[in-house]
């Protein structure tokens, strides 16, 4: 159950339906539906035919005759008039009808291109916006693990809110500054030869000498030192008062891979799937290192992707999908299942 950009050519994805930016004809036209119907063979446009067109803000469904895809799905799109003639409502409808489709087709994976965003004219980073909320909305009431996979054709298009994208990377770039050795968050981080230290050692380094004799401190140790990363995240889920569900679905993550973390208490899990999870249960920023460091990992200034991790959770915006555009615009690896 997750949400992933991913950039390519959207013909040639194996996986059970790809979506095509059709129009009202359905008889093919340039951009992707030319694309679409090169590489799927003539059949797909007899196909086409008999369907006799589809509504803007509707979708049809036929077979994937020459692709990899079992089927495709055709939706059509608004033409961009300024954003006042209910261009937002339509492209919505796009997204929810074409996953309505893929579902009753028991599609597990669906690839969407950026739907009105080519010829038709719609601003990217709002056809974005409309893409991924439509989605996860979708995907947060769907009863089925379904992936999603929004196409991006190249990278070059990819515009995000410009004044938001901005922020981050002002964050960035005032925390990349050299020599920085120490972390503003009372812990010391594991920066350039520094080795790991474990949870228990950077928890006294962040507190007085005093501190450490208080006898809570020794509780705390005794209790959570051989806690794992599955034992450390099933704590926090129930501390939290969410439920599995609520978590995975947040974190961008399936529930079969969240099923196997949590059957099995030694699980390592990949560093991108433990930030999924800080971001789903709303961690600060301590919390976060603990959760890494449960599995071997750590937050460092030189990673540009850490950083802006770390942008959002200090700015305490727990939004997975966000986090994931900013992080595919700066061509890092994006959060939660990957
Ligand atoms: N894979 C993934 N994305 C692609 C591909 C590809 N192979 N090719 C283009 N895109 P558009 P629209 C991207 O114009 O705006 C057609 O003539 C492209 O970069 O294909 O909905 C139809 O017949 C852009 O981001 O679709 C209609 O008349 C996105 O797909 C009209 O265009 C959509 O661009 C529909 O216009």
């Amino acid at each position: 159950m997750s949400l992933l950009l991913i950039q390519g050519d959207i013909t040639k994805l194996e996986c059970d339906a790809i979506v095509n930016a059709a129009n009202n004809s359905l008889l093919g036209g340039g951009g992707v539906d030319g694309a679409i119907h090169r590489a799927a063979g003539p059949k797909l446009l007899e196909e086409c035919r008999a369907l006799r067109g589809c509504d803007t803000g509707d979708a049809k469904l036929t077979a994937g005759y020459e692709l990899k895809a079992k089927f495709v799905i055709h939706t059509v799109g608004p033409v961009w008039h300024g954003g006042a003639h209910g261009e937002e409502k339509l492209l919505r409808s796009c997204y929810s009808r074409s996953l309505k489709l893929a579902y009753d087709h028991n599609c597990e994976s669906v690839a969407f291109p950026m739907i009105s965003a080519g010829v038709y004219g719609y601003p990217f980073d709002q056809a974005l916006e409309v893409a991924v909320s439509s989605i996860s909305a979708f995907l947060n009431e769907c009863d089925r693990d379904m992936t999603v996979y929004i196409v991006i054709f190249s990278r070059r298009d990819f515009r995000m809110d410009k004044n938001f994208f901005g922020s981050v990377r002002d964050f960035i770039d005032s925390r990349s500054a050299p020599k920085r050795f120490q972390g503003s968050f009372g812990f010391t981080r594991n920066a350039g030869a520094a080795p790991m230290a474990s949870s228990a050692m950077l928890r006294c380094e962040a507190i007085s000498d005093d501190a450490c004799e208080d006898s809570s401190i020794e509780e705390f140790i005794r209790t959570r030192i051989d806690e794992s990363f599955t034992q450390m995240l099933l704590r926090l889920i129930d501390e939290k008062g969410m439920s599995d569900v609520e978590t995975y679905k947040r974190a961008n993550i399936d529930r079969k891979l969240f099923s196997k973390i949590r059957s099995n208490m030694n699980y390592h899990p990949k560093k991108n799937t433990v930030l999924g999870f800080a971001i789903a249960l709303r961690l600060d920023i301590n919390e976060t290192a603990d959760l890494l460091m449960k599995a071997g990992y750590a937050l460092s200034d030189s990673s540009r992707s850490d950083l802006v991790v770390e942008y959002f959770i200090t700015n305490e915006i727990y939004d997975v999908n966000k986090v994931n555009q900013v992080l595919f615009a700066m061509d890092q690896e994006i959060i939660g299942q990957y």
